[in-house]
């Protein structure tokens, strides 16, 4: 089986969400025995269709441009059993890079008029390929891909046309940070096997479906964590690139967000079977306190305050904030006084063995 799977996302080097998805999917139609091509399309010369008719009426099938698209991309499409279309999700739709490219496959069509099922369609000049269409979308529900859905459902609908899986992502930006490895690499798992059942079966079971689809965070949590994410590339002045090439850590500025922040900065392991309890009351312009149970590798944080914890914190919001995200030494800030712990120091200590290296 020939398949090409045409890449739309500008982005690459490890940031895109689209060609993490992709290459997974690649991965497991090859190990099914496929034949893949990947093309990115940012590195190739689409031209828009000018919607001249001259491939239905004075050269049939051949498209006036004479570029990338002409000469490299619509054989190889029409040579292709399956072709996978990866976008990320633009305004709830493919984006203008895929949507182009789409536009030019016009030559693949007569002109003439057909009635099918109460629909009036082209009819195929040459047969098409099997469409897969994956997207990913920032936002963390399905809903964002229902126009994108409905648009493909009705676009490949046609007779001789045939949509045969859509993979859908959400909360695709997100399901790469280091809270969600054990789900990410079981939804990377999941689309390597969608690809395996797609060459052997042209189709995607709902087993493997569910597990691609699987939530990541609740919307609450989820809205959390993206804006202490852009408030921080804000306050820096990076972008989400740059902010992952410098290892910036993001910046709690409520009680919300540091509880759900915080934990992973925390080596749970390094205190073994002993459950702790590490309390913290803040002063400064978050007046507040929280406490972390931390119980065979799992952290539980809530506010308010705990009877008999087993180390206890008090300083600013501000202070701890910084020591948190690599602004100030933990260890000269506790020598200075900027913060006054109760309890057990070496414990303390041994919860940030390795992990913050504070
Ligand atoms: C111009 C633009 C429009 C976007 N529109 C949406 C949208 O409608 N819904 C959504 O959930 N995410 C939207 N996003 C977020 C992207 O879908 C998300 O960042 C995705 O991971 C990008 O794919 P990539 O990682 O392969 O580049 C948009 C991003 C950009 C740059």
């Amino acid at each position: 089986m020939r398949i090409l799977a045409l890449n739309s996302s500008p982005r690459s080097g490890g940031q895109s969400k689209t060609e993490l998805m992709l290459n997974r999917l690649i991965q497991g139609m090859c190990d099914a025995g496929a034949e893949v091509e990947v093309v990115n399309l940012r590195e190739k010369k689409i031209r828009n269709c000018i919607g001249c008719f001259t491939c239905w009426s004075k050269t049939p099938g051949r498209c006036i441009h004479k570029d990338d698209m002409a000469k490299e991309l619509f054989p190889k499409w029409l040579e292709s059993d399956m072709v996978v279309y990866a976008t990320p999700l633009y305004n709830y739709a493919m984006n203008a890079t895929l949507k182009a490219f789409i536009e030019r496959t016009l030559p693949s069509l007569e002109p003439f008029f057909n009635v099918h099922g109460g629909r009036m369609f082209h009819p195929l000049r040459y047969k098409n390929p099997a469409v897969v269409v994956l997207s990913v979308a920032g936002m963390p529900d399905e809903g964002h891909f229902s126009a994108l859905s409905a648009h493909v459902n009705y676009l490949f609908a046609a007779p001789g046309r045939q949509l045969i899986a859509e993979i859908y992502r959400p909360a695709a930006e997100t399901m790469t940070l280091p809270f969600f490895k054990e789900k990410l690499n079981d939804i990377l798992d999941a689309t390597t096997q969608a690809g395996r059942e797609l060459v052997q079966s042209m189709k995607i079971s709902s087993k493997t479906m569910e597990k691609i689809r699987q939530p990541i965070a609740d919307s609450n949590n989820f809205a959390e964590l993206g804006n202490v994410f852009w408030k921080t590339c804000i306050a820096e002045g990076v972008t989400p690139k740059e902010f992952g090439k410098k290892n910036i850590a993001p910046r709690p500025d409520s009680i919300k967000s540091f509880l759900l922040f915080f934990p992973f900065g925390l080596n749970s392991e390094a205190v073994g079977d002993k459950k702790v309890i590490l309390q913290f009351h803040f002063s400064g312009e978050v007046k507040d306190s929280c406490y972390f149970i931390i119980d065979k590798g799992n952290i539980d944080g809530k506010t308010g305050t705990m009877e008999k914890p087993d180390i206890s914190i008090e300083t600013t919001f501000d202070m701890w904030i910084d020591i948190m995200t690599g602004k100030a030494d933990g260890q000269q800030m506790f020598m200075e006084q900027k913060y006054k712990v109760d309890g057990d120091l070496s414990l303390l200590i041994q919860l940030f063995q390795k992990e913050s290296g504070h």
